[in-house]
């Protein structure tokens, strides 16, 4: 709908002959109907429960800080000590001088918390999802180790655009199944069985409030000879007894291929990772084109995630804390009428409020509240929709969140979603 109708307005607007026709038009069609994203610089408070935007406080409810380790004394002080020890680059890709020993202590402390042998970190979990399927699916060199024209690629609707993306670089032939559905996943394997295959999925879909019901894709896996691979971005930290993410959390600790993570998320700096077996990650190590073609981790960050991952083993009251916020906060929403997702004992509230418009609307609206919580849209949704992505962090009080559904409620009822 959405993109009908800009393609229509952008096509009328654009004259060809200037070279900026399409991108103001594009523009300003954004800004006539008020769906260009607000982008708020933080002044300070960065991650923290209350942050300063132009001299203001708001409320923050979108971070995926959840552990609140960014602003962590500990975490901030290993990567000092780390910039002062290594300077504050790696100074090139892992393959020719990046390779630094503090690099590759966080990728041991990292495969020991998902219990994996090895680890290879990128410095997002973005350029980790890029380089993945090309390198399993596509020749390195001489059709090894596969030859694209029989790879295919399984992938949940659902999968974050990283993973899309990565998928678009590979040659495999590309078959999306429908949002954890077995049923439809089985059997799309069955039509299209070809030597290599590749199941993609996520260990926790933070937009839907859900953990994924990972043994039954093992056993589809191993049935199916694919290879699975889990982007449990938002579990690694968080789900689990000792914080492993979702191998932890069902106990599973074999069958998962690739178990990739982030690190701007529970561990609270940036980065991303893939673990896996010792020859997966051997090989991962020379095939990952934006691992041996891109700049490392820089080094400060990895000391400071090194210490995230040690707090991370150690503790479990916050990720117990996080639990009971965004139950909490999940019940409280339902209870005035609002329309919540999930159920699944993870921070991420999935709050579904209709068309774009209204979810643009909400977010003016909780932003004039002083809440910081912004609309997701497409393309991270199906288009058309919006909702919010709420996130609890282990800092959130109980009065901050209660302030939070007030105002929910106060606005609900001003766009009459409530009644
Ligand atoms: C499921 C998932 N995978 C991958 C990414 C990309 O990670 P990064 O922000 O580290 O690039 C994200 C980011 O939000 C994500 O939610």
């Amino acid at each position: 709908m959405l993109l009908g109708f800009l393609k229509a307005k952008v096509e009328k607007f654009a004259n060809r002959a200037d070279k900026m026709a399409g991108v103001n038009a594009t523009l300003k069609f954004l800004d006539e109907e008020g769906l260009y994203p607000d982008f708020h610089a933080i002044e300070s408070g960065v991650n923290e429960a209350e942050c300063v935007v132009d001299g203001k406080k708001y409320l923050m409810f979108c971070s995926n800080n959840y552990l609140s380790l960014s602003e962590n004394p500990e975490v901030k002080k290993a990567a000092q000590d780390a910039i002062e020890k290594f300077g504050v680059g790696p100074g090139g890709s892992r393959v020719i001088s990046g390779d630094v020993t503090i690099i590759r202590e966080l990728e041991k402390a990292i495969a020991d918390l998902v219990g994996k042998e090895d680890c290879l970190t990128f410095p997002t979990g973005y350029m980790a999802n890029i380089a993945v399927f090309q390198a399993l699916m596509d020749p390195l060199f001489y059709g090894m180790p596969a030859k694209s024209s029989d790879s295919a690629i399984f992938s949940d609707e659902y999968n974050h655009g990283s993973i899309v993306d990565g998928c678009r670089l590979s040659r495999a032939k590309k078959v999306i199944f429908k949002h954890n559905d077995l049923e439809d996943l089985a059997k799309k394997i069955k039509e299209n069985d070809l030597p290599n295959k590749l199941i993609v999925t996520e260990g926790v879909f933070s937009l839907d409030g859900e953990i994924l019901d990972l043994p039954k894709y093992v056993a589809l896996a191993r049935e199916s000879g694919s290879l699975l691979m889990i982007d449990d971005a938002h579990g690694v930290g968080v789900i689990g007894e000792r914080g492993g993410g979702v191998v932890d959390y069902h106990s599973c600790p074999e069958g998962v291929d690739i178990l990739m993570g982030c690190m701007d998320k529970a561990f609270g700096g940036t980065g991303g990772f893939l673990c896996g077996d010792k020859r997966m990650i051997d090989f991962l190590r020379i095939a990952s084109r934006s691992s041996i073609l891109s700049s490392s981790l820089p080094v400060g960050m990895a000391g400071a995630m090194l210490k995230s991952v040690e707090i991370i083993k150690n503790e479990t009251g916050s990720r117990e804390k996080i639990v009971n916020n965004a139950r909490y906060l999940r019940d409280r929403l339902r209870k005035i009428g609002l329309k919540v997702i999930g159920d699944d004992p993870i921070p991420a509230i999935a709050l579904h409020i209709g068309t774009e418009k209204n979810g643009i609307s909400f977010a003016n609206e909780l932003w004039e509240e002083r809440i910081f919580s912004p609309v997701i849209r497409w393309p991270a949704v199906p288009e058309g929709t919006s909702r919010f992505r709420i996130l609890v962090m282990s800092s959130h009080t109980k009065s901050q969140i209660d302030r939070f559904v007030d105002a929910c409620e106060k606005i609900g009822r001003k766009l009459k979603l409530i009644t």
